[in-house]
Order: C-alpha cells, then sequence, then structure tokens
C-alpha cells in the first residue's frame, strides 16, 4: 500500500511514524514533510519515508501529485486544506483520502456553525450568541457581565478567540473583530460565549459517518509559560491519559455529547469521516463543549499514538471506508508526554535556521521520541524553521517516569533560545509533585 501524508508538522511526523510501523505500507510521500520526517523508513521493507516539496493548501499540485503516484490512501493533517475541501477534489478524482469533507470540515471552519449545530442537538455547551452587529454583540456581552469568550467565526490560525473579563475588554474584543477587520473575512461574524471556569482537556473520537471511537482523555497546555501564563500558543506540551475523567465519565461524556452529535449529523446530512476533537471544559454542571476541531490535534497526536496498539492505515481506511464497526481501539495502558521546545520569541516573532544538537543523545532514553515540528537540514546540519521546533515525547509505565524521562530528554537537546515549559503534566500530579 502507498500512502501520501499532507502536512509537515509535529502531529503529522507522529502520523507518518506510526503509519510507518504497518506491515502493509510499501511507500510513504508527505507533502511539504520535516527533516523528521524525512529520516524515518518503512518497517515492512525499510524504504525511507520521501518528503515532496508541496505545501498543504496547494490543492490542485497534491491532487496532480496524487494522480500522478496513485497512493492507496491520502492522510490530511492540518485543518486548512480540509476547510478548503482537499477532500472533495481528491473525491472528484477518485483518489481515496481520509479526512471530513467541505462540509462535515464546518464544525472547524465555522464556529458559529458549531454553536447552532449544539444548540439544535442538545450538546452541552456554554451559554453563547452569534453576531456580525458590534451594537447586538455588546448588548450579549453585557448580559454575561463582560465576562465572555469572543471568537471569530472562522479559521483564524488559532489567533481568533479573546477571552475578555469585563466589559471594557470585551466592547475592545467586538470592536476589533467587526469593526477593525482583525481577523478579516475570518471575523465577518463572531460567536461569544459564556466565559466557564474549570478544567479543560482534549478529546479526539474517529469516526466513519455512523460509529464513533472515542480516545483515552489528554491534555494540552496552549499558554506559552508555566502555570498557564503568557499568550496563547499552538500547544506547548501535552500528556494522556488526564485523569481528571473515571473510566465511566468518560463513557458519559460519549453518551452526552458524541452520541447527539452523530444523530445530528445523520439529521442534518453530514457524512463525518476523519477525526472529531472536541474541546471540554469540566466544568460544576458537567462536561462542555467549548469548540470543535475537525483534525488530530498539534500536539495531542503526539502523545495519542505512541500508545495506540492498532496499526493506523487500518483504523484511517476504516475511517475513510465506512467500516469502523468491524475495529475496537486498544490502548497501552502506559502514559505519555510531550514537552513542546519552541524559538525564542514564540507565538511572537522568531529567529530561523539555529543548529539543533542532541537529540540521539535524548533518543537514547527508554521510551523517548523525538518528533520534529519546525526543523530542516541545511547543507546536512539539522537547525530549526519554525516556532514550535521539536516534541520531545515519552512513554512509560506511570506519568512521573514519563514526565522525567521526557525532561531529561530535553535536557539534552539543544539549540539557542530553546524555550519550553516547565510543568507539563503537572496539573495531573499531586499538587506538591511541582
Ligand atoms: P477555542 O479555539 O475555541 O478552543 O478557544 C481557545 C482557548 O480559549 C480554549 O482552549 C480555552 O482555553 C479558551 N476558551 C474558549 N472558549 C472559552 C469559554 N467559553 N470559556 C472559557 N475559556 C474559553
Ligand atoms: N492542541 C491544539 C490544537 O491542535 O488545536
Amino acid at each position: 500500500m502507498k500512502v501520501l501524508v499532507v502536512g509537515g508538522g509535529g502531529r503529522e511526523h507522529a502520523l507518518v511514524w506510526k503509519l510507518a510501523q504497518s506491515p502493509r505500507i510499501t511507500r510513504m510521500w508527505c507533502a511539504p514533510g520535516n527533516a523528521g520526517i524525512a529520516a524515518e523508513r518503512l518497517r515492512s521493507n525499510d524504504r525511507p519515508v520521501e518528503c515532496v516539496a508541496i505545501g498543504a493548501e496547494e490543492l490542485q499540485a497534491l491532487a496532480a501529485f496524487a494522480e500522478a503516484h496513485q497512493p492507496d490512501l491520502t492522510v490530511v493533517g492540518p485543518d486548512n486544506p480540509l476547510g478548503l475541501g482537499i477532500v472533495d477534489l481528491f473525491e472528484k478524482h477518485e483518489l481515496r483520502i481520509w479526512g471530513p469533507n467541505k462540509k462535515a470540515a464546518r464544525f472547524e471552519a465555522s464556529k458559529a456553525f458549531s454553536q447552532s449545530f449544539m444548540e439544535k442537538h442538545g450538546i452541552p455547551a456554554p451559554r453563547s450568541g452569534i453576531f456580525s452587529e458590534p451594537e447586538e454583540a455588546s448588548r450579549f456581552a453585557a448580559e454575561l457581565g463582560g465576562r465572555c469568550a469572543v471568537k471569530a467565526d472562522g479559521l483564524a490560525l488559532g489567533k481568533g478567540v479573546l477571552i475578555c473579563r469585563d466589559m471594557a475588554q470585551a466592547d475592545e474584543a467586538i470592536d476589533r473583530i467587526l469593526r477593525r477587520g482583525a481577523f478579516g473575512e475570518a471575523g465577518r461574524r463572531i460567536v461569544i460565549q459564556e466565559l466557564l471556569e474549570g478544567m479543560e482537556i482534549s478529546l479526539h473520537a474517529l469516526c466513519d459517518g455512523r460509529v464513533t471511537r472515542l480516545f483515552p482523555t489528554s491534555q494540552d497546555h496552549k499558554r506559552a509559560y508555566d502555570g498557564d501564563q503568557g499568550p496563547n500558543t499552538g500547544g506547548m506540551g501535552t500528556y494522556s491519559p488526564a485523569p481528571f475523567l473515571s473510566e465511566a465519565e468518560l463513557a458519559d461524556v460519549a453518551r452526552r455529547i458524541l452520541d447527539p452529535w452523530q444523530r445530528g449529523c445523520e439529521a442534518e446530512g453530514i457524512d463525518f469521516r476523519g477525526i472529531l476533537y472536541p474541546g471540554i471544559m469540566l466544568t460544576a454542571e458537567g462536561p462542555k463543549v467549548l469548540e470543535f476541531n475537525a483534525r488530530f490535534g498539534d500536539p495531542e497526536t503526539q502523545v495519542y499514538l505512541p500508545r495506540l496498539e492498532n496499526d493506523l492505515f487500518e483504523l484511517l481506511s476504516a475511517s475513510a471506508e465506512g467500516t469502523l464497526a468491524d475495529h475496537q481501539l486498544r490502548w497501552r495502558p502506559d502514559a505519555c508526554v510531550c514537552v513542546v521546545m519552541a524559538s525564542e520569541g514564540y507565538p511572537g516573532s522568531y529567529p530561523k535556521g539555529r543548529p539543533i544538537t542532541g537529540i540521539e543523545a535524548a533518543e537514547e532514553i527508554p521510551g523517548v521520541k523525538v518528533f520534529h515540528a519546525g526543523t530542516k537540514l541545511a547543507d546536512g546540519q539539522l537547525v530549526t524553521n519554525g516556532g514550535r521546533v521539536l516534541g520531545v515525547t515519552a512513554l512509560a509505565p506511570s506519568l512521573e517516569e514519563a514526565r522525567r524521562n521526557a525532561y531529561e530528554a530535553v535536557s539534552r537537546i539543544h539549540f539557542e533560545g530553546a524555550h519550553y515549559r516547565r510543568d507539563i503534566g503537572a496539573k495531573a500530579l499531586a499538587p506538591t509533585a511541582d
């Protein structure tokens, strides 16, 4: 089987690494990939994974490549190509592809769509409203006492959510998005939600249009600095499982969120084949959905896939073909921790091209795998090439050990100006542990 993976970050490195273990895969490409992806080899025949210089949003070029090379499955990592309709385009060319089509990807591409869907189908969500008029938006924010999340409707590179704690902040956020057009077309409409308090966790469910298979819990760390301080980022680290829900509570979440979601999709003619990734707040009134994503999380994928025992190629094929009912997910009981090492200045502007050393020494620690996000080879030297540079990941029998090993691995890796959080996974351990 031949596989093409679309994307070039840490999530895609984890996808490629796991797919490469499938005995069925004999050739793999990744567009555009990165230096870590280019160093992976297939277990079946030791053939290297081939990186192809096509960007994840160059849909026509990707389709032309797939026409020429005929992969048996294309796996899409990032949200943008899904929102742009890569699945519909490939299907028009009769190329098999895994991921939600454009209509299904609206769960992520339009927060207003998701919000109305949740209300219509009884999915627990924060109190909210959808607005394109600043005055109406401001009146609703006032009803919430100014304590609200103001969200651009469309895709805004993960930056379209402004958290407000009083009316001055809410009015400024509304003004920025609706009047000053800070997010362009993506901010023509906004969703305003009441601000929820509680523990935030990530859920993932693999879907095939009829059946949903829920993953274990994980938790991301979105703020740049320790103690959830500083600006929002794409995610500074993750761990799985997150011990805030028992098995029974997780099953209850599935009943309260995934079941009505699936029934709603069927009622509205939405054929969702891919990963549904709800961001959940565990509130005093029970779990509520803050947002839906329509893809694997980054860096959630980096802690899920080392725990997954199944052949990922078989699961993704079943999701694309609608045969997920024949598969159960199997997970190692071990814990997994991923610490992101970022460039100096990230999530603001940052330099590129800084030499990276120590990855081999880090990977000598049992259970450690270093996933590359923003890296490239320049004249044979591995250098930084993005904001998030590496996802240093450790799998171990306990969360404490996984954490210890991940941080020991981080201490062996060097590039100038590297910054990372020192408290990944700390919330899950006793308050004295950190
Ligand atoms: P989103 O992209 O919608 O997940 O929002 C980004 C981040 O903003 C989330 O991960 C939460 O930390 C925070 N957030 C979003 N909506 C809310 C809300 N209604 N209440 C509290 N925090 C929120
Ligand atoms: N972990 C954050 C995201 O993938 O959106």
